[in-house]
């Protein structure tokens, strides 16, 4: 389903605009390490670990017993570079409680969407802090692009499921243990930084928490993203 090459995209698109990514990695990193201090130091667990661009890894691998990485890949170079932590361990997980193999053996045929309600990740027992990493708004991309190659779900079937992916994450996150980061909205602009649109990327009412911050992610300045247009995203952490 493309999970690599998309992971792949993602480090090219970094090394193009990293002066941008920079300062959005920053903000990332300080407020993991801000919500990090209230919590139990024995296991954190982060979702959507990939690259590693946005976790202070070195400060958590200090600070908790455990450090739990869970991707549906984790690139050879981060294996290797985490070998010199000891306290981290890598696990390959469907984040979505298994909706990719789920909508893998169902590409021929149609399944009902109330069925998807019953996906839902179990996270790893005992975990103290649990970061939601920049996946939130990601989690249905993949899948409701494979979905759409198969013609089977309406427009507005297809939004139910991304829908219903985004509910069960958002519910999985257990309070006073949860650092949630994601992309809310998607501001476009021309080539003359005229704002010529914006997309919501949410369906769903974002815990309020116990403190949070939003910023601007300039993602996409160069105009590869969209063809002619630059894509900037709205992101938010909340502590909760
Ligand atoms: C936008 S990236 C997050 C940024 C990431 N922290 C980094 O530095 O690369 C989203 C990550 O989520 C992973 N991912 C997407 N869907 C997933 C799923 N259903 N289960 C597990 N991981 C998933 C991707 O492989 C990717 O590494």
């Amino acid at each position: 389903m493309q999970f690599i090459s998309d992971q792949a995209g993602i480090m090219r698109r970094y090394i193009r605009e990293k002066q941008n990514w920079d300062i959005h990695i920053k903000e990332v990193k300080d407020f993991i390490l801000k919500s990090s201090k209230t919590k139990k130091k024995n296991k954190v667990v982060v979702l959507g670990s990939g690259w590693l661009l946005d976790l202070p890894l070195k400060e958590l691998s200090g600070s908790f017993k455990e450090v739990v990485l869970i991707d549906i890949y984790h690139p050879k170079q981060i294996q290797q570079k985490a070998k010199k932590f000891p306290n981290i361990t890598f696990q390959i997980d469907d984040i979505t409680g298994g909706l990719i193999d789920f909508f893998y053996n169902h590409r021929k045929q149609k399944a009902l969407i109330s069925t998807i309600e019953s996906f839902k990740y179990k996270i790893p027992e005992n975990t103290d802090f649990i970061i939601s990493l920049n996946i939130l708004c990601q989690l249905h991309i993949i899948l409701v692009d494979y979905l759409k190659k198969y013609n089977l779900y309406s427009d507005q079937e297809l939004k139910m499921i991304e829908k219903q992916i985004q509910l069960s994450h958002i519910n999985m996150l257990p309070q006073e243990k949860s650092c949630l980061i994601t992309d809310f909205e998607e501001e476009i602009y021309d080539s003359e930084n005229n704002l010529v649109g914006i997309n919501p990327l949410l369906h769903l009412d974002l815990p309020e928490g116990n403190y949070s911050k939003n910023w601007q992610w300039k993602f996409d300045s160069l105009m590869t993203y969209r063809p002619d247009a630059k894509t900037f995203f709205n992101t938010t952490a909340i502590d909760f």
